[in-house]
């Protein structure tokens, strides 16, 4: 079960460090990975990330990094520092590179392309190519550059594994328990269907952080990993 508790990770998309801090004490030792995105980072959440780690948790930071190569590289040693587990930024071989400078024992993921966007949004962005071709490009970019792992739709892990072989991380939101409200997320895979796919971690939110009963919601998304 430790195995598998920790390839779930929580994404702690609440508006206050107080709600997440009660969240966290809900779920208890059921849950021992967190991630902190923008809303939370902006909120007071980098200082819970200090606080979550003091307490054993594993914590991966959410920034999804991209500017010029020197602040790139000074941000992530920033981060570095902290002694957080996972940064994500986007997979842009120049933005890749300066991060990779930067980071130390801290672990890279590369946003290959928001999954929010289609062929059509690539377009509209000036990009002349599939998000299918994008994203392989991308990938293979990622593992050039020594980045540690990718974040991805659930859908794109048979076509991306072969790629980037089996010491890339793959990190896939897009998860959502048999029966769950699938929200905004349009192309899911269950927890199980996602680390039978050779996801590494899967990244869960609202199905837990939502739910009537957190901790058993977690509990129950633990239990379906370690069936697999
Ligand atoms: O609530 P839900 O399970 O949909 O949360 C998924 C989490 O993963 C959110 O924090 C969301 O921002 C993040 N994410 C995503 N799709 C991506 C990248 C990140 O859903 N492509």
């Amino acid at each position: 079960m430790t195995d598998a508790r920790d390839r779930l990770i929580v994404a702690l998309d609440v508006e206050t460090v107080d709600a997440a801090r009660a969240l966290v004490s809900t779920l208890g030792d059921v849950v021992s990975f967190y991630k902190i995105g923008l809303e939370l980072a902006y909120g007071g959440g980098l200082a819970l990330a200090r606080e979550l780690k003091d307490q054993g948790k594993r914590v991966f930071i959410d920034l999804k990094l991209h500017d010029i190569g020197a602040t790139v590289e000074r941000a992530t040693r920033q981060i570095a520092r902290t002694g957080m587990d996972f940064l994500t930024v986007h997979a842009y071989p120049q933005t890749m590179a300066a991060a990779r400078a930067g980071a130390g024992d801290l672990k890279l993921l590369a946003v290959t392309v928001m999954t929010s966007y289609d062929d059509a949004d690539l377009r509209e962005a000036g990009y002349a190519c599939s998000v299918a071709e994008l994203v392989a490009r991308r990938a293979g970019q990622a593992k050039a550059a020594g980045i540690d792992g990718l974040i991805l739709s659930p859908l794109e892990l048979p076509t991306i594994r072969p790629i980037v072989g089996p010491g890339m991380l793959l990190v896939t939101p897009g998860v959502r328990p048999a029966g769950a409200d699938a929200g905004d997320q349009k192309r899911i895979m269950t927890p199980a269907q996602a680390i039978a796919a050779t996801a590494n971690h899967i990244v869960v939110g609202r199905p837990i952080t939502r739910a009537a009963a957190p901790r058993a919601a977690a509990e129950a998304i633990v239990a379906e990993i370690a069936g697999v």
